[in-house]
């Protein structure tokens, strides 16, 4: 089955968790334009949606759902987002598009978090792909300095600005056995915004998406 149908299938999935007039919390990415792709189809009317990025604003503009701020919107019921890798027990690492910052404060304020992805992203331990750290830009040497002491290999990638003004270093040749006290160590680097690995608040329900079809974890 081709990746893109998979995504597709994992969206649909992830539609059993919504209900009508629910205020939802939105990610970023292929998989997430394709659930919101489901939700107009299916013409499910939402109380709103908070958004992760300025991409995905635009497509919840064209689906006809109504936008809200988080300042305003409280706590919410769901977190609808993808993911970059991801453990089997929900540990994730994001960012890949560049939304990390605002993934992890929609996840946060969400009482639940449904992660969909197909299953090419699902690994034992996470770090083959390469972790996104956003950066403060006049850090970015320093940033990376004390990444190669924590034993990556940062790379600027180099001409992307994150929504919020940032840079992004992804790192390389990571092997995260322990993610939490990796995320609670990047996260006390001076200058690092946002550590793209959701170890301490991850996915509650992870939907994968295969040739054999959809699985859920925990089912
Ligand atoms: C964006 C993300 C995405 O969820 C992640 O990159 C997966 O993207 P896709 O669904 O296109 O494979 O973290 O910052």
């Amino acid at each position: 089955m081709h990746p893109q149908e998979k995504k597709r299938l994992a969206a649909e999935a992830a539609l059993e968790f919504v209900e009508e007039g629910m205020l939802l919390g939105i990610g970023t990415g292929s998989t997430v334009n394709e659930f919101i792709a489901a939700l107009k189809e299916r013409n499910i009317r939402l109380e709103g949606a908070v958004s992760s990025s300025r991409a995905t604003s635009k497509l919840l503009a064209g689906a006809g759902i109504p936008e809200l701020e988080l300042n305003c919107a409280g706590d919410l019921p769901l977190y609808v987002d993808g993911a970059d890798e991801a453990t089997r027990h929900g540990t994730l690492i994001k960012g890949g598009g560049a939304a990390l910052t605002r993934e992890k404060i929609v996840a946060a304020a969400s009482k639940r978090f449904v992660c969909i992805i197909d299953d090419s992203k699902l690994v034992e331990v996470l770090g083959a792909y390469p972790l996104p750290i956003e950066v403060i830009p006049m850090a970015r040497s320093y940033v990376a300095r004390q990444l190669v002491a924590l034993g990556g290999q940062p790379v600027w990638r180099d001409g992307v600005v994150t929504d919020n003004g940032n840079v992004i270093l992804d790192v390389h040749h990571l092997r995260l056995t322990d993610p939490v006290a990796f995320e609670t160590a990047a996260d006390q680097i001076a200058g690092v915004v946002t550590v793209g690995l959701f170890a301490r608040r991850g996915a509650d329900f992870l939907i994968v998406a295969g040739d054999g079809g959809v699985r859920r974890l925990p089912p």
